[in-house]
């Protein structure tokens, strides 16, 4: 298949689909640039065939003044925060909750977006309580592998791509190979990641199946290491024929920390060796450490945006962008609980590209539009 062409076949199946009318349309969408409200044209997508530029967003959100409009008006894909984890979906081992991710699947066709599900599959400790008191070594592999499947052939034709597997590695990880410890380590050992993308592939061989790596885009050894623990693992999982389709880099990144330059383009450059595509996927900037005026702040992390894409330059496999925090208003980072996250000056984050208010941050928005133009 080249390159492009999952995606493709998987926009073309999900645009037959018939749109739900159960939810509202964003009516009057705020939009500088494009075409009309609702229309395939979306201001920040460049013209180009089959490139995604995505938003995350939660229900909560999306039901808030003037968000809807916004992510309606600038981006052809959506990603839900929360609402296809493990958390959402799985209230107990034997029940499934699909009322929020059915809800945002109908915002998206409403609105004329895809959908990009996340995720599938992650050893973060923000999974189900009852993880801790029912999953184990002879169950582990039962769980996930009927998880990917009910949930994957409920959401069929509706998500254009699923992260399968999320963080695999990171770079507190003890182990030799860096892999994530927790739940599914722990029940299945590292082959839960070819376990999750077989079932994956056996549910619904449509969507694209991602593998979504996180912290491999600055230059720190811990990154260093990450990026070197992240390619063997996706040359081992693609020599293995273990069906993965792409790597998504995260890029939750540092206004303050050096990115890694040639060595991130080296790693883009070898991960399109093996074949994969690459997505963007969880976009943002940091700026907890980031001194001066709001006007000084906002410039530097639009600098940050742009300088990281501009990376991209090149890379053919690239085929989707997708912003985690598009405004100052509803960003993670606020909310986050680690005191690292805390700015000292005790204000808001500033890492959106609209503002407290919605309101579009000019130069930001210009610049990352007219990077995004040269990316495809
Ligand atoms: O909805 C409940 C609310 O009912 C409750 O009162 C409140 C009390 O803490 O919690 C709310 O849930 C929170 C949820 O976000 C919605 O706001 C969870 O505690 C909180 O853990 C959860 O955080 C999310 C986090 O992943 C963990 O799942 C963030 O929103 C989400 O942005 C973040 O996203 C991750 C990606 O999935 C993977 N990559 C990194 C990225 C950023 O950390």
């Amino acid at each position: 298949m080249n390159r492009r062409q999952i995606l493709r076949d998987a926009l073309a199946f999900g645009s037959s689909l018939a749109l739900a009318n159960t939810l509202p349309t964003v009516a009057s969408a705020q939009r500088r640039h494009g075409g009309g409200v609702g229309g395939a044209s979306k201001a920040l997508v460049p013209q180009c065939n089959q490139f995604f530029v995505g938003c995350q967003a939660g229900k909560y959100e999306l039901t808030q003044p003037n968000f809807p409009q916004v992510a309606a008006a600038n981006f052809n894909l959506l990603t839900p925060g929360n609402e296809m984890k493990w958390t959402k979906l799985r209230p107990t081992p034997d029940t499934f909750n699909f009322t929020d991710g059915d809800w945002i699947v109908n915002f998206a066709q409403q609105n004329q977006m895809q959908v990009h599900g996340h995720n599938l599959c992650w050893n973060s400790t923000a999974n189900p309580a009852w993880f801790k008191t029912t999953l184990n070594k002879s169950n582990g592999k039962q769980y996930l592998t009927d998880h990917i499947t009910k949930v994957m052939q409920h959401f069929k034709g509706q998500v254009i791509s699923w992260d399968v597997v999320n963080e695999p590695v990171v770079p507190w990880s003890k182990r030799p190979d860096g892999l994530y410890p927790g739940p599914w380590i722990d029940a299945i050992g590292p082959d839960y990641i070819s376990t999750a993308f077989h079932a994956a592939a056996e549910a619904d061989p449509k969507p694209l199946r991602i593998l979504n790596c996180y912290q491999v885009e600055h230059d720190t050894p811990d990154q260093d290491r990450g990026r070197a623990n992240t390619l063997a693992l996706v040359k081992k999982l693609v020599q293995q024929k273990v069906p993965i389709q792409a790597v998504g880099i995260e890029s939750h990144l540092n206004a303050t920390t050096p990115l890694a330059g040639q060595k991130f383009r080296d790693f883009l450059s070898e991960i399109v060796q093996t074949g994969l595509q690459v997505l963007v996927t969880e976009l943002d900037i940091d700026d907890t450490e980031v001194q001066g005026s709001p006007a000084d702040r906002d410039k530097i992390v639009g600098k940050a945006y742009h300088d990281y894409l501009a990376q991209f330059k090149g890379i053919s496999n690239l085929n989707a962008v997708i912003f985690w925090t598009i405004s100052d208003k509803f960003d993670w980072l606020n909310t986050a609980k680690d005191p690292k996250l805390k700015r000292m000056d005790g204000q808001a984050h500033r890492t959106g590209v609209w503002d407290q208010s919605m309101k579009e941050k000019t130069q930001t928005y210009d610049s990352i539009r007219s990077v995004l133009q040269t990316l495809c």
